[in-house]
């Protein structure tokens, strides 16, 4: 009697569908791979950017893109273009460049009043991660927040490329799928306008495939030129004299 009972209990599990401990990346990966090896990211064109990204969503909304120069693999480091897109209802959300918390460049971003902040970081434990410098970000267009969402579009240099323990640099493989960790929370950080700012633990984490080889684009650099932020277009009328500028 136990044993036909648990056998339907085994059945129960596998018609009632996706087990709750798994988040929907990770079972989506692992129906995929049972036919094949494929990536959690598609394509998908920015209408404020005009980028076209190879793009992932986790289970709560959060968006992850990604856009690589023509040429990236794994022997040089490259720049890369990345956008964050969240609910306004996460006081935080992160990208994990090395597909884990520790000794890798972490993205982390929330909002600012209508903008959008980032922050470079690396963890080296589990506790707040350091500021990190090894990574550097130009912001461009396509970043801000309003009522529902924070946005954030950015050239990255170090991103992609960081020292490992010997300190070699090692480069993740742009000819390649790369796997990603996120995490996020819903408790907002302490000062939003201090990019040093601490905050609490996530409330989840997880991973995706990332499809880097299709991130890839010949337009890249036109993409970062025609989305460099014009400091002028950004900076408040002055009065100095009689000249407003
Ligand atoms: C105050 C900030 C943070 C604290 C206190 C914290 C703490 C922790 C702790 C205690 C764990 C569990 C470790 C274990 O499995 O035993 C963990 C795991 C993890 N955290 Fe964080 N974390 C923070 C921020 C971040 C950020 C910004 C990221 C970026 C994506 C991140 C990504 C991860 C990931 C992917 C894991 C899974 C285990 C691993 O990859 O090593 N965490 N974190
Ligand atoms: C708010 O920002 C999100 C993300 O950029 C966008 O999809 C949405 O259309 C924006 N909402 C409004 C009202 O502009
Ligand atoms: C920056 O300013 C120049 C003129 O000074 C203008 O032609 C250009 O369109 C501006 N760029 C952006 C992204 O607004």
């Amino acid at each position: 009697m136990k044993w036909t009972s648990s056998l339907a209990g085994l059945a129960s599990l596998f018609t009632l569908g996706k087990p709750s401990f798994l988040n929907s990346a990770s079972y989506k990966r692992a129906q995929m791979q049972l036919v094949a090896a494929q990536a959690d990211s598609t394509p998908v064109e920015d209408a404020e950017t005009g980028i076209t990204f190879q793009s992932f969503t986790n289970e709560v909304d959060v968006t992850y893109r990604l856009a690589l120069p023509a040429d990236a693999s794994a022997e040089k480091p490259y720049d890369v273009i990345l956008q964050v897109i969240s609910p306004i209802t996460n006081g935080w959300v992160a990208w994990a460049w090395g597909g884990s918390m520790t000794y890798n460049p972490l993205t982390v971003v929330w909002a600012n009043g209508n903008d959008a902040q980032y922050s470079s970081r690396q963890a080296l434990g589990y506790y707040t991660p350091a500021m990190y410098e090894d990574a550097t970000y130009t912001v461009l267009k396509g970043t801000g927040s309003n009522a529902t969402h924070f946005k954030l579009t950015a050239l990255c240099t170090g991103c992609a490329s960081w020292p490992d323990f010997d300190g070699n640099v090692m480069t993740l493989d742009g000819a390649s799928q790369v796997n990603f960790a996120y995490a996020y929370s819903t408790t907002p950080v302490d000062e939003p306008a201090n990019q040093e700012s601490t905050f609490s633990i996530h409330d989840s984490v997880g991973h995706w495939t990332h499809d880097l080889a299709a991130a890839r684009s010949d337009k890249f650099s036109s993409w970062v030129a025609a989305n460099k932020v014009n400091t002028t277009t950004y900076r408040r009328p002055v009065r100095i004299g009689r000249f407003e500028y």
